[in-house]
């Protein structure tokens, strides 16, 4: 399509109250109370000059140029702060408004560069549409007087520029960053002619609290903040609407290019998951698909030792294709296996599945959820049915307290953490239980009510706590169990025995009792109360526990099926809810539905001409495992680095050594593909058609902005394999493979592309009985019937610290990078997170005598690596953080067997580790990041 520009109407729509007829230059229109007099002329098509306003912000009334006149009222009022009111009548154009409005501009355009021809926004900059819409001719004033045209440039941020000298302080940068972002990195300082944009103290962006985020460069009217790719490409000239590949959220962006040429992306205003924000990774680090990095033909080689040989895409699936068979057919239909992507779409994944059950013939298909939400899927099955959280984003808007649990969402999910502040900064509460203070804590204008600052792997306790406070204090919604729910009596009984009390726990989880009661009584007494959690809950050995725990809590007080409540998983990756409903697990088919369900099975049999196993594959760990002890010799991992990404790396390492076959469909040569055998190019989201289905259910497109570098879409590549082991697989498009989806899935029956390209988006189930998709589930009754209470009593993880590993290591991300780092460390986010650091608690790091910046030795019985240490008391004493986005420190090296008790999630967040300081601190610094096996205690 051409250049998509989204209308601004002005100022934000207000819901809800009354509806005001007003009457705007002889049209009449109908607004809701408390719509600005812009908005509603907007909405009536007449477009008032405005500078200082937008619809993404409150209304700030600083330029004046949006006067209008009210008949029957005094002056001119400016309209963006001027609510409507019931038979007003509005004049936008009339002599004095014109003259008064041109005085304005021309105050603007007297301190204005005019290089409006050679300015990187011509074209796209609103001072320059004012100054045409206002008919400015003359600037009384001249250019000699006192300006700003010599202000400095600041270009430290990796991706846009601020250039003082077209400032117009109108602030808009500043309140985006505060009310969009919630970052408040931003200030007008001075008054008057002095005003200007501050970044900090330090006044550069780079060195100041922004995050990044983009939300000021879009709300800026002139080219001050202004995107480098702009200035160096010049203005983009059309749009592919389609969808970020980072994280869970599922951002929507309009991906600008210029010829064929990526400019810029821009969050989508229509995005029913961002409406209109978006994050650093989202917004500016798309370059990893253009980097020289990028595997674009297939590779071969007979022996990991060999180098690779780059081959036709014919050699290389025809190879594949005979060595899967030739494996199989020496040992057996069961030898071979796949893992696919939480990054590839929709389609992609469930070819993928469809290649290892109607194909390979088995149900080793594992995806690699396993290793962060496998959990949540087991937990919200047991208790409600189906595998998904229960509510759409916007749904926090209508809680009252909000009960955050083992997330971090500023740094995981940016774009729902800007959501989250908004609403917190207007009042709703927030419980955060986290072994780290995460920014959440405490922000600008955010103070949680609670932090309960657990102990790593008590989380079952905790929770266990909460809902005996709840039990045992009469907070029980009795009307909601008894109409909702079924297994109350039993799990009452249990959960108020005394060793679940507050105070029984408090030895083991280190959280005051007090405060955990506090914490208890506002959630179940709040209103709406809604869950939000993240891998600090499911991956632990009581993973699924917790996740059942929570669904109790949530059950017995009634905070289930309606707006503003809920158990919301925060998913990591951008299709990793996609991936689990494609039927990537090896005992479920598509819409999590049990292999040994014949009825089920009947559907694909008939459709796929096979006959499929009735008995589940082999996970993850059972496929690393059975490749040690020789039964299982060939893997394809699509999309996917478990070399780094999955716990305790020797081990790892040990069973890809052990394959015949390898194949790897990848973007890089990551460090899985250095075991591998073949390695097929994978295409970046920028290539991809398709979809992503985020952690609200939402199923989004994603359409090519260009055409595969590679010169084959990933699920051809599939299909391809699939036909040479003669298995006949063929789609003509994505299109196609998602109306075969649809066609088996009933939760999917009411979607396809034409529907997706109508509507935007929509969230499963999305069927006859929900044509539009269902934002909230549980509605009237869960997917299960009844939502069932389930025990979950805590079971201390075998994880313990000890006099040779005495603190307790756990894992997490932040901002900048994403996972295995494999795309943002090829972006210029590197800028902020150029290595893996080790967090510290001052008072364990003085023990050891380490200092900031040390270089140090963090080991576990598994193995050890090297990293900065950084001294923060985020973390109680005794606990310590590190991420795993860079292989040079490989976190995973030192992280454990442990796993969760139904699922087999690794436990990241609780590992025994000894921190001291590197020997030779020049050699470690350059120190690789092997595994050093040591023996265990
Ligand atoms: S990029 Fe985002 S965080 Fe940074 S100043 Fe702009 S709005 Fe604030
Ligand atoms: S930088 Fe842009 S948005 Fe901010 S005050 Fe200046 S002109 Fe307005
Ligand atoms: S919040 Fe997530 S989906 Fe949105 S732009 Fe950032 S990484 Fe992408
Ligand atoms: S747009 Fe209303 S005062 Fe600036």
């Amino acid at each position: 399509m051409s250049l998509l520009k989204e209308p601004d109407l002005g100022t934000p729509a207000r819901t809800g109250g009354a509806s005001v007829d007003v009457e705007i230059d002889g049209h009449p229109v109908r607004v809701p109370e408390g719509t600005s007099v812009m908005r509603a002329a907007a909405l009536a098509g007449i477009e008032i000059p405005k500078l200082c306003a937008t619809d993404s912000l409150e209304p700030f009334g600083s330029c004046r140029l949006c006067l209008v006149e009210v008949v029957g009222g005094r002056g001119t009022p400016a309209s963006c702060t001027t609510p409507v009111a019931p038979g007003m009548r509005v004049r936008t154009q009339t002599p004095e408004l014109d003259k008064l409005r041109k005085g304005v501009m021309e105050l603007y355009i007297s301190d204005h560069p005019l290089d409006c021809l050679t300015c990187s926004a011509n074209g796209d900059c609103e001072l320059q549409d004012m100054a045409g819409v206002v008919g400015l001719r003359e600037v009384r004033y001249g250019f000699d007087g006192e300006n700003h045209f010599d202000a400095p440039k600041d270009t430290s941020n990796p991706y846009f520029d601020f250039d003082a000298s077209k400032c117009i302080a109108c602030s808009r940068c500043v309140r985006a960053c505060g009310e969009v972002q919630g970052t408040f990195a931003l200030t007008i300082e001075g008054r008057g002619f002095a005003s200007k944009v501050a970044a900090g103290a330090s006044e550069r962006f780079l060195d100041s609290e922004c995050v990044s985020c983009g939300a000021c460069v879009q709300a800026c009217p002139t080219a001050t903040l202004q995107e480098r790719s702009v200035v160096e490409l010049g203005m983009p000239t059309r749009t592919v609407l389609t969808t970020c590949a980072y994280c869970g959220v599922g951002c929507s962006f309009k991906a600008e290019l210029r010829g064929d040429e990526l400019v810029r992306m821009v969050p989508y205003k229509d995005g029913g998951a961002n409406e209109g924000h978006s994050c650093v990774k989202g917004r500016f680090a798309f370059g990893y698909a253009s980097h020289p990095d990028r595997v674009l033909a297939p590779r071969l080689r007979e022996s990991i030792t060999d180098e690779w040989r780059e081959v036709s895409w014919e050699e290389a699936i025809s190879f594949t294709a005979r060595r899967l068979r030739e494996i199989q057919a020496e040992h057996g239909q069961g030898a071979i296996g796949a893992i696919t992507s939480s990054r590839c779409t929709n389609e992609e994944v469930y070819v993928v599945q469809k290649m290892v059950r109607a194909a390979f013939g088995n149900n080793n298909v594992d995806t690699c959820a396993r290793v962060c939400h496998s959990p949540t899927g087991y937990g919200l099955s047991q208790a409600f049915g189906t595998s998904a959280g229960t509510q759409d984003f916007a749904s926090v808007a209508e809680a009252d307290v909000v009960l955050l649990i083992g997330a971090n969402p500023t740094a995981a999910h940016p774009v729902f953490a800007s959501r989250l502040k908004q609403q917190l900064r207007q009042g709703t509460q927030l419980i955060v239980v986290d072994p780290r203070r995460i920014e959440l804590v405490r922000s600008p204008h955010i103070q949680a009510r609670h932090h309960l600052q657990l102990a790593p792997g008590t989380n079952v306790a905790v929770v266990n706590a909460m809902a005996y406070v709840v039990v045992t204090e009469g907070l029980v919604n009795d009307e909601f169990v008894a109409q909702r729910c079924e297994g109350f009596d039993e799990w009452a009984e249990f959960i108020a025995r005394p060793e679940n009390s507050p105070e029984a726990v408090q030895e083991i989880t280190g959280v005051p009792a007090a405060e955990l009661r506090e914490a208890a009584r506002l959630y179940a007494t709040a209103g709406n109360a809604a869950i939000y959690y993240g891998l600090g809950v499911t991956e632990h050995s009581q993973g699924s526990t917790m996740v059942m725990g929570m669904a109790n809590l949530a059950m017995v007080t009634g905070n289930i099926g309606r707006p503003g409540v809920g158990v919301n998983p925060l998913r990591g990756q951008n299709n990793v809810q996609g991936s689990c409903d494609m039927g990537s697990f090896p005992h479920e088919l598509p819409g999590y539905r049990h292999v040994a369900n014949d009825d089920v099975r009947s559907v694909y049999e008939h459709l796929w001409g096979v006959p499929l196993l009735n008995e589940p594959g082999l996970r993850i760990p059972n496929m690393f495992d059975s490749a040690l002890d020789g039964s299982f010799r060939a893997l394809f991992v699509q999309g996917e680095d478990i070399a780094q990404s999955d716990p305790n790396t020797t081990h790892v390492h040990a069973a890809l050594r052990a394959l015949d076959l390898l194949v790897v469909q990848d973007l890089f040569v990551n460090e899985t593909a250095k075991f591998a055998h073949v390695l097929l190019p994978g295409t970046s989201f920028l290539e991809k058609d398709g979809t992503f289905t985020n952690a609200e259910r939402r199923i989004n497109r994603v359409r090519p902005v260009r055409p595969a570098r590679t010169g084959k879409q990933e699920w051809q590549i599939i299909c391809e394999i699939a036909q040479a082991m003669g298995y006949p697989m063929h789609y003509e498009s994505a299109a196609q493979i998602m109306d075969e989806i649809a066609l088996t899935t009933p939760t999917f029956a009411g979607v396809s592309f034409e529907m997706l390209d109508r509507v935007g988006s929509v969230q499963w189930p999305c069927n006859a009985a929900a044509p539009d998709g269902t934002p909230v589930m549980h509605v009237n009754g869960f997917v299960r019937g009844k939502g069932r209470f389930v025990r979950t009593d805590y079971v201390p993880t075998q994880e313990r610290s000890t006099r040779r590993f005495p603190l307790i290591l756990t894992t997490g991300r932040i901002l900048s990078q994403y996972n295995v780092g494999a795309q943002t460390r090829r972006t210029g986010n590197i800028a902020w997170h150029p290595r893996d650091v080790l967090e510290i608690h001052p008072h364990d790091a003085e023990l050891r005598g380490i200092h900031d910046g040390d270089t140090v030795t963090l080991a576990s019985r598994v193995g050890q690596t090297t990293m900065q240490a950084q001294l923060s008391d985020r973390m109680p004493v005794g606990v310590c953080y590190t991420t795993f986005h860079h292989p040079e420190s490989g976190a995973n090296v030192v992280t454990t067997e442990h796993s969760d008790w139904a699922t087999n999630c690794p436990e990241y967040k609780v590992t025994a580790v000894q921190v001291t300081p590197a020997n030779a601190t020049a050699a470690a610094e350059a120190a690789p990041a092997v595994a050093v096996p040591i023996a265990g205690e």
